[in-house]
């Protein structure tokens, strides 16, 4: 494959409707996220019959707006990549139905993307981080809403789930917690805004799972904690926040560290999902990267959360292995990692 092959990626598996035009060589010609949380923030969370009109009603647009931006015409695409799965069905059918259109009407490859090897792949985007993006193996752990998870990244197409949540995603606790505080949805960045004038160790709260063997997690134990802390007004909505954050932070820490003794030999700590953000959780994977010789890895913010970049990207990962979807795949709701379309030759 050409280092000027250029794509298109469309993202559409949750609460971003997203397009991105890429080139191999990592240059990222146009590319823009629509995030319907006003749509949804009314109802707490995303309801996913208005995510599914939503994503009908911007994506035509927003492709549009990309490939104007971008400035090569359609006759320049050389593939069309969309995410078909995991996520909600009804963005899934909008987007890959879209991209396979596109795909049909002018020749191109069609790539259906694993929204989970999508994140697995982002640190790998030529010039996306400073220095050489990181050799296989490496370990991603992915702290979404909708994923919360340890995976070994073998290679494009091999992955291995070491763990997961047992319960709640990690983002999904921190949203529950903030709207326990009073806090507006999605809480994630508000909880930690407030945790910020508070005491972390005032309120004591469980560690779930901390210690035990393996990497999974669990969280719906800690957030009945925080909510019985409200109740008995404990302490300050402050110090409930930086207290459930530095809980979190001690778990994915410990789990994380489980995580790479189950995995030795891995180049580096990848990680992504929306609560990389958080700057607790990122100094404690931090140290624990430290402690153990390995770089940790984090996209820039915008290509942690759901975009399309990372979309079009794994979509050159695999067209570079000669790998294309037929315009019959159909998309998946629930599409584990380990259930990818196998490598060519
Ligand atoms: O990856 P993402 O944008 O969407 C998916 O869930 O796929 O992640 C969103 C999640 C939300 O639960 C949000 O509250 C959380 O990431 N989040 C944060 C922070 N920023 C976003 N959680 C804690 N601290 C933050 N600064
Ligand atoms: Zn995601």
């Amino acid at each position: 494959m050409k280092r000027d092959a250029v794509i298109l990626g469309i993202e559409s598996s949750c609460d971003e409707t997203a397009a991105a035009v890429l080139r191999a060589d990592g240059t990222i010609l146009a590319e823009a996220v629509f995030s319907q949380q006003q749509e949804h923030a009314a109802f707490g969370g995303v309801v996913p019959e208005i995510a599914a009109r939503a994503h009908l009603q911007y994506l035509p647009g927003l492709v549009a707006k990309v490939m104007d931006e971008a400035g090569i015409g359609y006759a320049a695409l050389h593939a069309v990549a969309a995410t078909a799965g995991p996520g909600l069905i009804g963005g899934l059918i909008v987007g890959s139905s879209f991209a396979k259109g596109l795909a049909l009407a002018r020749a191109l490859p069609f790539l259906a993307i694993n929204h989970l090897e999508a994140h697995a792949l982002t640190v790998r985007l030529p010039g996306l981080l400073p220095g050489a993006p990181p050799e296989f193996p490496y370990l991603l752990l992915l702290l979404s809403g909708g994923h919360c998870q340890c995976v070994l990244v073998e290679g494009l197409g091999r992955y291995r789930r070491l763990g997961s949540t047992l319960d709640d995603a990690v983002g999904e606790a921190f949203d529950k917690a903030a709207k326990l505080l009073g806090l507006p949805w999605p809480g994630g960045p508000h909880l930690e805004r407030l945790a910020a004038r508070g005491n972390p160790s005032l309120v004591p709260l469980p560690r779930p799972l901390l210690g035990r063997p393996g990497c999974d997690f669990s969280f719906s134990g800690l957030k009945t904690a925080v909510a019985r802390a409200v109740a008995l007004g404990q302490a300050g909505p402050e110090d409930i926040a930086a207290s459930f954050q530095a809980a979190v932070a001690a778990v994915l820490a410990d789990r994380a560290a489980h995580a790479l003794d189950m995995a030795p030999g891995v180049t580096a700590l990848v990680v992504a999902g929306g609560v990389a953000a958080n700057g607790a959780v990122r100094a404690a994977l931090g140290s624990l990267a430290a402690a153990r010789g390995l770089p940790m890895l984090a996209p820039p913010l915008r290509y942690c959360t759901d975009n399309a970049v990372m979309v079009a990207w794994a979509g050159l990962e695999r067209l570079r292995h000669g790998l294309a979807d037929p315009l019959s795949h159909n998309p998946r709701p629930r599409w584990p990692l380990t259930e990818l379309s196998p490598l060519a030759g």
